[in-house]
């Protein structure tokens, strides 16, 4: 399976923040916001990957990830002209798709959950026409909504109802089989001028073949397009980091955990990053901690 972070679009909710800056490299507390998406489709099990950004921004993402070699994965780029649409990122993604499933994550949202990895690669591993992942919200209507019926099957998906039929935003996180590509290509412009991706799901709805998949309790999702969901966002990474003593996402021990890197290139990471940040120490006390205790690396939230 292949994976597409969409980072661009025009973050006009988040001006002044934005309108120099891309949205998703705004920090989310302690690590720039692509992090968090970039480290849910490593937990996933996909190892390359593409990030879409705008004109003005994509070398910024280069810079910042690079090639990816150093994580054990593999990072390529690609220009998204105009904001046209999240389901124009499967055309942009075409050819670095080819033949394969494909997982689309917006580059704006954060998931944590405990069981997150594993449902990740459980759901990439049954996969068959769409799965979406769901989450009760209280403000529906600010998001894509899923109806659903007893039985767990999707019923209807409307783009920000004005009446929701229910409370179950649609999360940025989708995965595709390969028809999806041919199916985002066939897509007409909706009024706004946007492929849109609600469009895309309802032709699996249509033919019974979405799945969604409700995180529920026990998990978190922010959508952080907004000052207080971006500021919610980080004070929730603030509070579990120091709780727990661990770091959300930090891209170097997901790399680790799931055997992307070993031990070596664990030190010579925590090294570049260096002991005065606090999240450049976590590294380096990750790597001694693993040099005192190795554990063969088991996949694990992260
Ligand atoms: P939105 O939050 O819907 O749009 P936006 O980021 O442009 O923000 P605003 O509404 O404040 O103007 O987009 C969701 C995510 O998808 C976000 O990470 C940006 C990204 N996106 C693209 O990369 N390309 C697009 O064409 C669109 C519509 C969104």
């Amino acid at each position: 399976m292949r994976g597409i972070i969409l980072a661009g679009g025009s973050g006009t909710r988040l001006r002044p923040l934005t309108s120099v800056h891309s949205k998703q490299l705004l920090p989310v507390y302690d690590k720039p916001m692509v992090y968090y998406p970039l480290a849910v489709l490593m937990q996933s099990g996909v190892r390359e990957i593409l990030i879409i950004s705008t004109p003005a921004h994509l070398e910024i993402y280069r810079e910042l990830l690079g090639d990816g070699h150093k994580l054990g994965i593999s990072l390529e780029y690609a220009v998204q002209d105009e904001p046209k649409g999240l389901a124009q990122a499967l055309i942009i993604g075409q050819e670095f798709i080819g033949d394969q499933q494909v997982c689309l994550v917006l580059g704006d949202n954060i998931f944590y959950g405990h069981r997150l990895p594993d449902m990740l690669r459980e759901e990439a591993h049954r996969l068959d026409g769409c799965t979406l992942f769901g989450y009760p919200v209280g403000d529906p209507e600010r998001y894509g909504v899923a109806e659903m019926d007893e039985e767990g099957n999707i019923l209807s998906l409307e783009e920000k109802p004005l009446k929701p039929k229910s409370n179950l935003a649609v999360t940025g996180l989708y995965m595709y089989d390969n028809e999806a590509v041919r199916r985002a290509i066939a897509l007409e412009p909706s009024a706004r001028g946007e492929l849109e991706i609600t469009d895309l799901n309802r032709t699996f709805v249509d033919e019974g073949r979405a799945r969604l998949v409700n995180l529920g309790r026990g998990s978190a999702w922010f959508d952080t397009g907004t000052h207080d969901s971006l500021l919610e966002a980080a004070t929730f990474v603030q509070i579990l980091e120091k709780r727990q003593g661990i770091r959300i996402s930090c891209l170097e021990e997901v790399a680790y955990r799931m055997g992307y890197i070993d031990h070596e290139q664990l030190c010579i990471i925590g090294k570049e990053l260096s002991g005065s940040s606090s999240y450049g120490q976590y590294v380096i006390d990750l790597a001694r901690q693993e040099a005192a205790e190795p554990v063969s690396p088991t996949p694990r939230a992260a």
